[in-house]
């Protein structure tokens, strides 16, 4: 009796382990309940994790851009900034046009790590995107522009960029016969001035959009059009993954500024970011988040465009995003502290995959712009 009772109990163990390892090598994720969650609204998906204090914005569909009361749209206008911003002329080489470093074949930057410009000298950070730029709060890396219209000055005179002084830059576009009725249908006359200059560059930037990705399809009801894996990895970025908590909202960036780990800080690339900017040395090796719409097109990433996998960026943040000092700079003033929102996440070889996926999914190939015949 006793021996048959252990041959029982030994039996039921091995019936137990068989069906709990059996349990956990079949997927827990109901693919179709997930589906089915995240095809109704957002504001009725499951609750994000973000961490207090964090003003979340739910991801969605861009809306179209506004357009300021003091520089409102038309046609003429952006017809006058595309040309402007193909235009060489601005620049003090004669050489170097917006275009030069933010190219619509490059995902709207220019693909490499830092920009050159005039002379080739080399910018110590990545050229941005100018994808959905009517909806970035401040501009570039640091926010140190609060529009469009004021940003257009700062690379014009840059000495690392095209070098130009305006004054110079009005004179050279005035002297160019072919402009006269592009101002005058733009703004009245044919007058050239900083403002007007400024204004159509912005008024054509407002107008640099994403195409529809993946995501967005699917947020307009195209239901099977996210693969399991994207889906997966929507959710994981909206959870586990803690994406979410700087990348939210239709624009995934919060227009907040983090340390991302970042700051090479001791290092010959060191770069204090928004610091710079506000002398708050809370904002050590802060930058802004960027929108990881079409991200899978807008490499190589990071400020630094240092970073040229996704796969590397996602193993970083899955580690936490570890900052380390070199032991000669520990005892600087301003030591950089990553932002408390970044934490250990230990996500799967299987999840990694499916956040990158999801990168994928909000991505979409920019339409290349072709080059305008510029005015003589
Ligand atoms: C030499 C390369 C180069 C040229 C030429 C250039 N840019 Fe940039 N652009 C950059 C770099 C690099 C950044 C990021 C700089 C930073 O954040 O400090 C940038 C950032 C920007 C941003 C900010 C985008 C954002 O999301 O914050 C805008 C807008 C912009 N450039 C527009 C222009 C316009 C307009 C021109 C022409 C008048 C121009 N750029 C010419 C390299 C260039
Ligand atoms: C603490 C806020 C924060 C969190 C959380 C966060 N990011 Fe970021 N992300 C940033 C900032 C800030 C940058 C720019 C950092 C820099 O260049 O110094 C960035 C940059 C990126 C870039 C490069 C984009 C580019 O255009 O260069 C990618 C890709 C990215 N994040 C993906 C993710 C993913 C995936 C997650 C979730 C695993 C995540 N981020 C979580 C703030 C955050």
């Amino acid at each position: 009796m006793k021996q048959f009772s252990i041959a029982a109990s030994f039996i039921l163990l091995l019936i137990a382990i068989f069906f709990n390892l059996s349990f956990k090598s079949k997927s827990v994720i109901d693919y179709q309940e997930l589906r089915e969650i995240y095809s109704k609204t957002p504001s009725a998906w499951p609750n994000p994790s973000v961490d207090e204090g964090i003003v979340h914005q739910e991801l969605g569909l861009l809306p179209e851009p506004t357009f300021p009361k003091e520089n409102p749209y038309s046609k003429e206008k952006a017809q006058l900034g595309k040309l402007l911003f193909f235009d060489p002329r601005l620049s003090k080489s004669g050489q170097i046009a917006c275009a030069s470093c933010h190219d619509s074949e490059l995902g709207w930057g220019d693909g490499r790590k830092g920009a050159y410009g005039h002379n080739r000298r080399r910018g110590k950070r990545n050229a941005s995107t100018l994808l959905n730029v009517a909806f970035v709060k401040d501009l570039f890396w640091d926010g140190r522009a609060h529009s469009l219209e004021h940003q257009a000055f700062f690379p014009i005179q840059d000495t690392l960029e095209m070098n130009t002084d305006l004054a110079e830059m009005v004179n050279t576009l005035s002297g160019i016969k072919g402009y006269n009725s592009y101002f005058s249908v733009a703004f009245g006359d044919e007058k050239v001035t900083l403002e007007r200059i400024s204004q159509a560059l912005a008024t054509y930037h407002r107008t640099i959009k994403s195409r529809a990705s993946k995501f967005d399809l699917f947020l307009k009801g195209r239901k099977d059009i996210l693969s399991d894996e994207e889906l997966l990895g929507l959710h994981l970025f909206r959870t586990k993954a803690r994406c979410i908590n700087c990348h939210n909202g239709p624009l995934f960036s919060d227009n907040e500024f983090h340390n991302d780990g970042f700051t090479f800080f001791g290092r010959p690339e060191e770069d204090l970011g928004r610091y710079w900017v506000t002398n708050d040395p809370k904002d050590v090796g802060a930058f802004r988040t960027p929108s990881l719409r079409d991200v899978q097109f807008t490499g190589p990433w990071m400020h630094t465009g240092t970073m040229a996998d996704l796969d590397e960026i996602i193993d970083m943040y899955n580690l936490g995003m570890p900052q380390p000092i070199p032991k000669s700079a520990q005892d600087r003033p301003l030591l950089p502290k990553s932002s408390p929102l970044l934490k250990k996440l230990d996500l799967t070889s299987a999840e990694k995959k499916a956040l990158k996926a999801v990168l994928g999914a909000i991505s979409a190939r920019p339409y290349p712009v072709k080059p305008p015949e510029l005015p003589q």
